[in-house]
C-alpha cells in the first residue's frame, strides 16, 4: 500500500501557525498516545524554538499504559514537559495547568523578579489533524470558560479563552500536517484514522493491521470476536467476516465489510487498549 499526503494548504497553515506563534508564550503540542512519533511533525521544533513546549500525549484512554509511560519519559529526556490526557473525560486537566506552568517556570519567575504578580500565560494548542485538538480545547475550557475576545493593538483579531487565572488560550488551534517519508508511518497515520478513508484500501489496511495485532497483541481478535486467530492474516479476516455474518447477495463472505468491523472496532478501542509504535525500538515487530 502506498500513503500519501496531499499538502494543500501547508504553506499557508505553517504562515498562521509563525503568526500565532508571536503572540504565545508556550505551545501545547497534541500527539495521539498511539504513534507519539508518527503523529508529531517535526517542523514544530524548529518553528517554536524559544518557546517553552508541552507534549499532550492524547487519546491515552485508547493506548497501551505501559509504552504511554515509556513515552513520557522518552519526551522528558528530551526536555518537553508531558503530560497524559483523555481529551473525552471531564476533569483531568488540572496536570496541563501544572504543566504548563511548570514549563513556563522561567517566565513566571522572570515576572516575579519585576513585580509582575499573576499575569495569564498565553498558549496555543497545534496538532496534525484528527488528534483531538477541538475535543482537547473545550475540554480545557470547560463550562466556565469565557471567550476574552479581541484584546486591541496586541492581539487584532484574535479570540482568546481564560482557562483560569493563570492561563489565556488562543481558541483557534494550529493544524500541522503529517510528514513522512518513511511508509510505515502512513501505514500508521492510516490505522488510527488520519489519512482520508478514501484515499486508502480498507481491505488491505485490515489485512496490515492484522498482521500488526498478531504480532505485536496476539490475542485481541479472538477475544473481540471469540474466533481462533491464524498466522494468516487473510484467514482471520475470513473468520471475522464469518462471525459478523458479512455477507454479499449470493451468501459469499464480505471482506470489505469485516474490515470495516476491524478498522472501526480498533479505532474505538474496542480491541483493547493498543500502541502501534515503541520508543526505543525503530518499528513493531514485523510478521
Ligand atoms: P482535531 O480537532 O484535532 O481534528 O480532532 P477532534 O477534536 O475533532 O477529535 C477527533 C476525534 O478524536 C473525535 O472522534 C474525538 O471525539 C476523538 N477524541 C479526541 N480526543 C480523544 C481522547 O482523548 N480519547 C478518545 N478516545 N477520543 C478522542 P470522532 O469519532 O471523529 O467524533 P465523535 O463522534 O467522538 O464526536
Amino acid at each position: 500500500m502506498h500513503f500519501q499526503w496531499y499538502p494543500g494548504h501547508m504553506t499557508k497553515a505553517k504562515r498562521m501557525i509563525q503568526e500565532d506563534m508571536k503572540l504565545v508564550d508556550v505551545v501545547i503540542e497534541l500527539v495521539d498516545a498511539r504513534i507519539p512519533l508518527s503523529s508529531k511533525n517535526p517542523d514544530m521544533d524548529e518553528m517554536a524554538k524559544n518557546k517553552s513546549r508541552v507534549i499532550v500525549l492524547n487519546k491515552c484512554d485508547l493506548a497501551d499504559a505501559k509504552y504511554t509511560e515509556s513515552w513520557k519519559a522518552y519526551f522528558e529526556k528530551r526536555g518537553y514537559f508531558v503530560t497524559l490526557v483523555n481529551s473525552k473525560k471531564v476533569g483531568g486537566m488540572k496536570k496541563v495547568n501544572d504543566a504548563v506552568r511548570q514549563a513556563c517556570r522561567e517566565k513566571i519567575e522572570k515576572d516575579r523578579r519585576r513585580g509582575i504578580l499573576n499575569r495569564p500565560l498565553k498558549a496555543m494548542v497545534v496538532g496534525i489533524p484528527n488528534v483531538g485538538k477541538s475535543t482537547f480545547i473545550n475540554s480545557i475550557a470547560g463550562k466556565a470558560a469565557t471567550k476574552t475576545g479581541n484584546k486591541p493593538g496586541v492581539t487584532k483579531g484574535k479570540q482568546w479563552i481564560k482557562i483560569n487565572k493563570n492561563i489565556d488560550l488562543l481558541d483557534t488551534p494550529g493544524i500541522l500536517w503529517p510528514k513522512f517519508e518513511d511508509q510505515s508511518v502512513g501505514l500508521k497515520l492510516a490505522f488510527i484514522g488520519s489519512i482520508r478513508e478514501e484515499l486508502l484500501n480498507i481491505y488491505e489496511l485490515s489485512l496490515e493491521l492484522i498482521r500488526f495485532l498478531r504480532a505485536n497483541y496476539k490475542g485481541s481478535l479472538s477475544t473481540r470476536y471469540n474466533m481462533e486467530e491464524s498466522d494468516d492474516p487473510m484467514e482471520t479476516l475470513c473468520c471475522i467476516a464469518q462471525k459478523r455474518a458479512c455477507r454479499i447477495k449470493g451468501g459469499e463472505l464480505d471482506l470489505n465489510k469485516a474490515a470495516a468491523f476491524v478498522m472501526d472496532d480498533f479505532r474505538n478501542g474496542r480491541l483493547g487498549n493498543i500502541t502501534l509504535e515503541f520508543p526505543g525500538i525503530s518499528d513493531a515487530k514485523e510478521k
